[in-house]
């Protein structure tokens, strides 16, 4: 069995904030990030797959397939995109890096037969890194 990780980037801007919290409350939580008006991250996203290599390939994870995925559900949907406004997930919810990894591996989870229609290879694991200090994890067994 492998781990196949590939790594993409998108640039987006946002806005955090929690509109149940208070101004300064917002400042103290999300720091620059709660900036009235919004600014932008260069996102660096991992998306990791595992499965057994083809024994007639010896390939575990066809990386043009899974570039056609990420392509169509994450990169042409974010790229230079404004996630608080544009994005119908982040209606009422702050784009934190958070709910951008958990808005990712649900979609890259509902569309990933269009790719990978057979038992493996399985998406695992969605990494997304806003700044090059703070990196995020989530499982995609753990997300709905
Ligand atoms: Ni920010």
């Amino acid at each position: 069995m492998f781990r196949v990780t590939r790594r993409y980037r998108f640039s987006a801007s946002h806005r955090l904030h929690a509109p149940s919290l208070g101004e300064e409350e917002n400042r103290r939580l999300y720091g620059k990030c709660n900036n009235p008006f919004g600014h932008g991250h260069n996102y660096v996203v991992e998306v990791s797959a595992r499965g057994p290599a083809d024994e007639a390939t010896g390939v575990a994870v066809n990386p043009a397939a899974l570039d056609a995925l990420v392509g169509r559900q994450v990169i042409a949907a974010f790229d230079h995109r404004d996630l608080s406004s544009e994005i119908a997930a982040f209606e009422g919810v702050p784009p934190t890096s958070e709910s951008v990894a958990v808005e990712i591996c649900r979609r890259l989870k509902s569309h990933w037969p269009e790719e990978f229609s057979g038992r493996w290879p399985k998406l695992e694991k969605i990494r997304i890194a806003e700044t090059d200090r703070n990196i995020f994890e989530v499982n995609a067994d753990e997300i709905a």
